[in-house]
């Protein structure tokens, strides 16, 4: 089992990996795989262009899990870096993958950024456990946050100084 970060000619397999993230797991995700699943590939390459993405492989190269970092755009926000789409799959959780890729994501940001923030939905607590095992902390509750098939849900939102 390796981890790496993935380069553009890693689209293909990034786009599988992502694709069945928000197919299997639909409540775990603010963006809803119809919303991904026609973007052309280039799209995908262009994210991983856009982002510090790192993924968790099998010896034969098959990618298992996944964790995006991405510092913010906006000019008084360039302090702030985010992780978004963590990812394992099903047959490989448990096994201390999504500890290793938040730490891969958060040696990739320190010295980039003062604060890191992530997002979890309010039904997830096993994602929120890991993500406070990793020094993450409540600050805030997002209303209403996400509709899906008429209902609401709420997003916890997290963040760790880096500084
Ligand atoms: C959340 C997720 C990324 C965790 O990945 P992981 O590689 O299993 O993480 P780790 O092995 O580092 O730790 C997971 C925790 O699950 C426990 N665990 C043990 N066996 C497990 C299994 N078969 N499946 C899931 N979790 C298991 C671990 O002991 C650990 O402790 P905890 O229950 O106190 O939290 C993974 O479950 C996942 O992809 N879930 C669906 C998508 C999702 O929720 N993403 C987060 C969006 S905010």
């Amino acid at each position: 089992m390796g981890l790496r970060r993935l380069t553009p000619e890693d689209a293909a397999a990034f786009r599988a990996l992502r694709l069945d993230a928000l197919r299997l797991d639909p409540t775990a995700f603010g963006r809803a795989w119809a919303e991904e699943a026609g973007k052309p590939l280039a799209w995908f390459g262009e994210t991983l262009e856009r982002a510090a993405i790192f993924a968790a492989e099998d010896a034969t190269g098959r990618l298992l899990g996944m964790l995006a970092y991405q510092g913010d755009a906006m000019l008084k926000r360039r302090h702030i870096g985010h992780l978004w789409g963590m990812y394992v799959r099903e047959e490989a959780r448990g096994q201390g993958l999504g500890a290793a890729l938040i730490a891969a994501c958060i040696a990739h940001a320190r010295g980039q950024v003062s604060v890191l923030q992530i997002m979890v939905g309010e039904g997830n607590p096993g994602a929120r456990r890991l993500y406070e095992r990793a020094g993450f902390q409540l600050y805030g509750t997002e209303p209403a946050s996400l509709r899906m098939d008429g209902v609401d849900s709420a997003t916890l939102l997290m963040f760790q100084r880096l500084d």
